[in-house]
């Protein structure tokens, strides 16, 4: 017996102690202002939920009442999900040019499970991931607890929030695991281009790195835009996509993810076993909501689908001509998803040192909250959030207009 058991002393482990939010600090630095007088509009939630406008389709809300009154849908589910969601999951994301059957799909905890599970499957710890920057920020957090370095590939603001390969390939070597695509994007709201897509596997296919596709925004996308599922775009580069029913069925609380396996040439054989061995340690979404999927596929209309679209269009349009006049501000058009970053010319004002100091005091003057560009490793930009109702939307520019108007030199 070790002589160091004589008392107590519990310590977290190293996958605890890197578990941090690395947003956490920097909205810790937002302080609510306990004297204000008007309203708090939020602008830096994510969940489309919180504002009322934003309701499930009943045919949702149906499809899982008749599971529950079914009382055939309480037990454990397999590991990797039903047969029943799986293949209704496959067929809903086919594609002659990325073929899927059951057996290439398993149902996670949310896309964050999802994500999380990729991450776990592809990278050991010593090597590294490539990220989107600006980008989500559970990316990193994940591999850091895995002891996986990060490394950020830029986006260009200039380029529709293009990524830029050039450097793309400058961090690829020979521990690179993975390369991680968002799109449509958080926080860019960016669309990516047929082209650009395959430009970004192109990359992948020169250094044989594997993608981890994140389309959960998958077609959350405004007029004159395309999102194309980036497996439908390679016959050889093998792709994790992950996606959900958090944002495009509106329910980010029922915590519905799920992986598609895209393997045209047996690359990914030990990763499709890894990816059901990891998927046996915590069973995904609850029972219920895994029997409803064949249902919530089938029956919601599209009529739900196009009126969140057109909802969304409408506030970017008010968002886009609203900050446009905001001398200090430059929002970047966005193409889809659910955000807006906006760039902020410090050197316009005259007592706003950055964005987290443009965040802290706009919520302490005006009690409007945005999330600063730090909190995707992105200085010099704030990122808004287009969810909220017109009129909330309406006077939260309002209210940035005359804030900015304040501080303007
Ligand atoms: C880009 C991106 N990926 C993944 C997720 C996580 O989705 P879920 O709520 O299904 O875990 C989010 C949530 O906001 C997101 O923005």
């Amino acid at each position: 017996m070790s002589s160091d058991r004589k008392t107590w002393s519990v310590k977290a482990s190293r996958t605890a102690n890197q578990a941090t939010n690395p947003i956490r600090a920097i909205v810790d630095k937002l302080k609510l202002n306990p004297n204000a007088t008007k309203p708090l509009i939020s602008l830096s939630i994510g969940d489309p939920t919180i504002f009322g406008n934003f309701n499930v389709d009943p045919s949702i809300n149906d499809a899982v009442v008749k599971q529950l009154n079914s009382f055939k849908s309480n037990g454990y589910p397999p590991a990797d999900g039903t047969l029943a969601a799986r293949t209704a999951v496959a067929q809903a994301n086919n594609h002659s040019a990325a073929p899927l059957t059951a057996h290439d799909v398993i149902l996670a905890n949310g896309c964050s499970g999802a994500l999380e599970m990729c991450i776990n499957v592809l990278c050991n710890e010593g090597q590294n991931i490539l990220l989107p920057r600006p980008g989500f920020s559970l990316y990193a957090s994940v591999a850091a607890t895995r002891f996986v370095e990060s490394r950020y590939y830029d986006l260009v603001p200039e380029n529709n929030w293009e990524a830029d390969l050039v450097h793309m390939e400058s961090l690829i070597d020979e521990k690179t695991s993975a390369i991680l695509v968002n799109n449509p994007s958080n926080p860019c709201g960016s669309v990516y281009s047929r082209q650009h897509l395959e430009a970004i596997l192109a990359v992948a296919e020169k250094y044989h790195v594997p993608i981890i596709a994140d389309e959960i925004y998958c077609d959350l996308v405004f007029k004159g835009n395309e999102f194309f599922p980036m497996a439908t775009l390679t016959t050889t580069v093998p792709i994790l996509s992950v996606g959900g029913l958090a944002k495009k069925w509106l329910v980010p609380g029922w915590r519905v993810g799920w992986i598609l396996i895209h393997d045209r040439n047996n690359i990914f054989a030990e990763i499709n076993v890894g990816l059901h061995q990891l998927a046996q340690i915590i069973l995904g979404p609850n029972s219920l909501i895994q029997a409803a999927i064949p249902d919530i596929f089938e029956k919601t209309p599209e009529s739900f689908f196009q009126d969140t679209i057109k909802q969304l269009e409408k506030n970017v349009e008010l968002s886009m001509r609203e900050v446009s006049k905001i001398d200090g501000m430059v929002p970047v058009n966005p193409q889809g998803a659910m955000y807006m970053m906006v760039r902020i010319e410090v050197d316009k004002f005259k007592d706003i040192e950055s964005d987290v100091d443009f965040s802290a005091k706009l919520l302490d003057e005006e009690n409007v909250v945005c999330l600063p560009g730090e909190c995707f490793k992105y200085p010099n930009f704030v990122r808004f959030v287009i969810t909220p109702t017109y009129d909330r939307l309406e006077e939260a520019y309002k209210r940035i207009d005359e804030f900015c108007a304040r501080h303007r030199k």
